[in-house]
């Protein structure tokens, strides 16, 4: 890992007290690591990104108007014809630049309200009712359009090369427990997708910036509101991983919760822009449940950007039913304060959350400038992975053949919270040892899942599960 290096190449006028004069220059420093920071048409980690299929907007942004919707640098338009399908087409109207926002949605595709010409959801231009019969246009003229497809209240579209079309991976955990319901939600971020993403496999916040991190005493709702509880408040013990998930990588994240009790979370990347969380909500973690949500960081342009995804409800993640799916939706989502733009410059200041600390980061966060410590280890390996697929030296799709080798059926997920009954050892570092230990055992038997058929899943986990436990 390159922390050390880049420690190393820091100026040694960083390391002195009123240093501000001799760093003032650095404020207006340019962003660095350019490569995966630009995701517009033509750049790497933007192509890399349109080889999957992204969440552009929710299912409930598509009315009786079209939406307009700008990802990756591109102005489109969704809209979903009277017919049902979906359409994610380039906003500017083919014939004259006119944009479809202002279209009409017909039966069958949108109608452009200027001159009426009318395409299929394909691009297909199915009437152009000003030109002659005798008219050729239809044969040479088709608007911009992406393959899209809706999915429990998202709208995906692949805005790849078309004969590079994947399937659309799915995951056990959209599926079980048997009953998962799959809500959607967006948040906007007016920053750069990758410090976003980045936020997530940061796990040591959440002990820090979601643990009393408040105005105290000024204003108790807002100060209580924006606690975790649970054991979210103890310095986790982390380790971050890499893993042949889409070239991914995940982290464990080991507490002791009691002289018996300790509690290991496991949360999951899919590069280039996906991860699945583990519980999110205040609880006690159970001895073994999955994701509690699914996210995409999608970009709008450099400097903006927005999560898509699901939150995951069912009786093993969330068995007090904290969760709020009403809170759901459209830039709204029901965990923690701080996660959207709509409060006030006063509740962001008073009790800050993921939002603030995110944005406040710059429109692009210049690495050029950080001072990373040991518990930066994880979001410098993300980088490093991404540089490294981006420039070709990594196979960038494991996810997809296997999606594809087991028939699009679904793939197995690390994310998970397990409680295990391992006694504290007496020895401070020696317990750290045995947590580590049992992180890494648990990982494993996830791992493990991979050969397991799906409606076996559990029972072996389980299973695994009292024997690490027997040997703790
Ligand atoms: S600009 Fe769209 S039909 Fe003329
Ligand atoms: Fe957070």
């Amino acid at each position: 890992m390159n922390i050390s290096e880049h420690q190393a190449t820091a100026p040694a006028d960083q390391s002195k007290p009123y240093c501000g004069y001799l760093l003032r220059d650095l404020q207006n420093k340019a962003p660095s690591n350019l490569q995966i920071l630009r995701t517009g048409p033509g750049t790497p980690m933007g192509e890399y990104m349109r080889r999957y299929w992204q969440p552009v907007c929710l299912s409930q942004e598509l009315t009786d108007v079209p939406k307009a919707i700008r990802i990756m640098h591109e102005d489109l338009v969704a809209f979903r014809d009277r017919e049902g399908n979906v359409g994610v087409l380039h906003r500017k109207c083919a014939h004259r630049g006119a944009s479809l926002e202002f279209g009409i949605v017909q039966g069958k595709g949108i109608r452009c309200c200027y001159h009426g010409w009318h395409f299929d959801v394909d691009g297909t231009l199915l009437e152009a009712p000003a030109e002659p019969s005798d008219s050729h246009l239809k044969d040479t003229v088709c608007q911009g359009a992406y393959p899209a497809f809706e999915r429990d209240g998202l709208v995906f579209a692949y805005m790849g090369p078309p004969d590079q079309k994947p399937e659309f991976p799915i995951f056990d955990g959209y599926v079980l427990p048997e009953g998962t319901r799959l809500v959607p939600f967006s948040n906007v971020f007016d920053c750069n997708w990758l410090q976003v993403y980045e936020n997530q496999i940061d796990h040591y916040h959440t002990a820090l910036l979601h643990n009393n991190m408040t105005v105290a005493g000024v204003d108790d709702s807002i100060a209580q509101g924006a606690t975790l509880q649970g054991g979210f408040g103890e310095l986790p013990i982390i380790d971050w991983h890499s893993t042949d998930l889409n070239n991914g990588m995940v982290f464990t994240a080991g507490r002791r919760l009691s002289d018996e009790d300790v509690w290991v979370r496991i949360s999951q990347m899919a590069f280039p822009n996906y991860m699945q969380n583990a519980a999110i909500v205040a609880a006690a973690p159970q001895r073994h449940s999955g994701p509690a949500m699914s996210r995409w960081q999608v970009p709008v342009d450099d400097e903006h950007s927005i999560a898509f995804g699901w939150r995951h409800f069912n009786d093993e993640v969330d068995p007090d039913h904290a969760g709020k799916e009403e809170e759901c939706g459209v830039d709204s989502i029901d965990f923690l304060i701080g996660q959207t733009r709509h409060r006030s410059y006063d509740e962001m200041q008073r009790a800050p959350g993921d939002y603030e600390v995110i944005v406040s980061q710059g429109p692009m966060a210049i690495h050029d400038l950080e001072h990373p410590g040991r518990s930066d280890v994880g979001v410098y390996m993300a980088r490093s992975l991404l540089r490294d697929i981006i420039a070709g030296k990594t196979a960038p799709d494991p996810v997809r053949a296997k999606a594809e080798a087991n028939g699009g059926g679904t793939l197995p997920r690390c994310t998970s919270d397990t409680r295990l009954k391992i006694r504290r050892r007496a020895d401070k570092e020696e317990d750290s040892a045995v947590i580590r230990k049992a992180c890494h055992q648990v990982l494993a038997v996830m791992k493990e899942c991979d050969e397991i058929p799906v409606d076996q899943r559990r029972a072996h986990i389980l299973q695994r599960l009292d024997e690490i436990e027997a040997n703790l």
